[in-house]
């Protein structure tokens, strides 16, 4: 198993998608210690806003390149102003890349990466679960969904903790909840 492992929340050791992605790449691991784990914090070593002649630099294509070679990833997300932080857009300016990861064809676009899973780890400090009233302003999960099948991934799989801001308890809560799901995809076979 080759794991891709991504990172971009900026708040370091407090950061509660970092330590999401983290327990489901020890999971991973545990299932295949023999996999190899490649890790990049798109904060610690971010990729700049994209330019034209930003997709030919060597950065961009060994992005593109680890992408491609991976066959999981886990992406620890954070909701910024109601969508994903922008070091983790400009990763996936990288990774949206027509002819490598989907086409156009005569039958509208077709997602070229299909067969890998993907795990998002996303972190959000509100509510925006289905019937809440703030639905409507999640831009975070829904874009990372619709991107992931943009490129052929139909089924990522979710560990959202949220309410993260609403104080201590609400936050010790939502991650308990979350490591419950983390350890249940496991334990109930969820994940192949
Ligand atoms: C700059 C910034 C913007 C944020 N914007 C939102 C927001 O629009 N909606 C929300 O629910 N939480 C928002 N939050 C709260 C974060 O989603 C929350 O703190 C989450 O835990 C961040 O993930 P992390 O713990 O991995 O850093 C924001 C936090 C920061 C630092």
């Amino acid at each position: 198993m080759n794991i891709l492992h991504l990172d971009s929340s900026i708040t370091g050791e407090n950061s509660a998608s970092r330590a999401l992605s983290a327990a489901i790449v020890r999971k991973l691991a545990d299932a295949d210690p023999s996999a190899d784990i490649r890790y990049r914090d798109l904060v610690e070593a971010p990729f700049d806003h994209l330019t034209l002649p930003g997709y030919a630099t060597g950065q961009s294509q060994e992005a593109l390149g680890e992408f491609l070679a991976a066959d999981t990833i886990v992406i620890g997300a954070t909701m910024y102003n109601f969508t994903i932080s922008t070091q983790l857009k400009a990763w996936l300016d990288r990774v949206l890349v027509a002819g490598q990861t989907f086409r156009y064809t005569e039958n509208g676009p077709q997602g070229l990466a299909g067969g890998k899973r993907v795990f998002v780890a996303l972190a959000r400090g509100g509510l925006y679960g289905e019937d809440t009233p703030l639905r409507e302003l999640e831009h975070a999960e829904r874009y990372l969904r619709t991107v992931l099948n943009f490129i052929g991934i139909a089924d990522p799989v979710f560990v959202i903790a949220e309410g993260l801001a609403l104080g201590e308890m609400e936050r010790e809560g939502a991650m308990q909840l979350a490591q419950r799901r983390i350890a249940a995809l496991w334990q109930d076979n969820l994940v192949h």
